[in-house]
């Protein structure tokens, strides 16, 4: 069997959460409720402070429904050049809610408040009023970096100015958490909504929450049940993400230390500079002249998946079901792979070498 760490969305319910999800307590969530659903909302609502939390069958349709309760149609929604909303959900933006998302660009590799407040326009006749700033931490595709509580603070307060709702992008809020010792409620205060996610660093096969005011959350319901994200044995798979609230959110600490192990061992790759991992999520970036498709490939040879992140960019991400011993053995097949890969390019004495972070 190949280590696969191509995501932390990989892994596979272990026996124990097979059994809750088999014995969960259920109800038709349409009707009168599932009980099991309502029991992780409440859970969820409560760790992140807010007074209600909604169940939904991914992130993505738990983000899509946080843009159309906040966005008005011809508003915009400003959100990192490299943020989940912007990459990876097809611009539902757009196709949904009928808003623009404005690319924020940080003077570093993610968001601040500065960049924030540079991207408001005077309000003019033509101007587009911004409605929403949307927040993501920790920041996938930044490598998994956390913004600090501070961050998080300075932006929301720049938002506020601006008369703008704030929605926290929180897939990864539990590793940001996790590796900042920062409560999540804490963070959690300064966005109208979040979304936090089972089916990565817990383990859960399915689903994410989002949480905010108990009339957010009326609106944020309309939009879910519109787009049919409202199940009716919805327990079966809430059990799963209750199950890794409960079991597997105090353990997370152990993927970022091997994500640092991880790190240390590919840093040594001539062909390569790896962004230091502030938690799960190690990116490699590729020294110029490699692809990412032709690395990858090689590191599948030696029994190891890791992701295309970009042309240029490996992904590689820690999680409950690789064990120290396979994430260094993966680590080694990484450097078999990128030092094949520079080999490949034949001579390279004259090439310039590659900026170190
Ligand atoms: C930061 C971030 N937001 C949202 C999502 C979407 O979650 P889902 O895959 O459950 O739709 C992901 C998934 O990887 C993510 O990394």
């Amino acid at each position: 069997m190949p280590i696969d760490i191509r995501s932390d969305t990989v892994t596979k319910p272990s026996p124990a959460m097979r059994r809750a999800i088999a014995e969960a307590e259920v109800g038709d969530d349409v009707l009168d409720g599932d009980p099991t659903t309502r029991k992780l909302e409440e859970k969820v609502a409560a760790l992140l402070g807010k007074e209600r939390a909604l169940f939904f069958p991914s992130g993505t349709m738990a983000n899509q429904c946080a843009i159309l309760t906040h966005c008005e149609r011809g508003t915009e929604v400003y959100a990192d050049f490299g943020s989940h909303v912007n990459d990876w959900e097809l611009a539902g933006a757009a196709a949904l809610a009928g808003a623009q998302v404005r690319t924020v660009h940080g003077e570093g590799p993610m968001m601040d408040a500065q960049a924030l407040e540079r991207c408001f326009r005077p309000p003019l006749s033509g101007s587009p009023r911004a409605s929403l700033v949307c927040l993501e931490n920790t920041h996938n595709g930044a490598g998994g970096l956390v913004t600090p509580l501070a961050g998080i603070k300075a932006m929301h307060d720049v938002a506020r100015n601006h008369d703008c709702a704030v929605h926290l992008d929180g897939a990864r809020l539990w590793n940001a958490s996790a590796a900042t010792g920062t409560p999540l409620r804490d963070f959690a205060q300064y966005a109208d909504t979040v979304m936090v996610s089972f089916s990565k660093g817990l383990g859960a096969p399915i689903g994410a929450a989002l949480v905010g005011t108990a009339e957010a959350m009326e609106r944020a319901n309309e939009h879910r049940k519109r787009l049919g994200g409202v199940m009716r044995q919805s327990g079966i798979a809430s059990a799963g993400a209750l199950y890794g609230l409960e079991h597997n959110l105090d353990r997370l600490e152990e993927d970022h230390e091997k994500a640092t192990n991880f790190a240390m061992i590919v840093d040594r790759a001539i062909a390569a500079s790896v962004v230091p991992p502030d938690s799960n999520i190690v990116m490699i970036d590729l020294t110029p002249g490699l692809s990412a498709h032709d690395v990858v490939r090689r590191v599948a040879e030696h029994g190891v998946k890791v992701g295309v992140w970009t042309p240029t960019r490996v992904r590689a991400v820690m999680h409950l079901n690789v064990s120290p011993a396979e994430v260094e053995k993966a680590a080694e097949a990484v450097l078999t792979g990128l030092d094949e890969a520079w080999k490949a390019l034949g001579d390279t004495s004259e090439w310039p070498a590659i900026p170190r972070r």
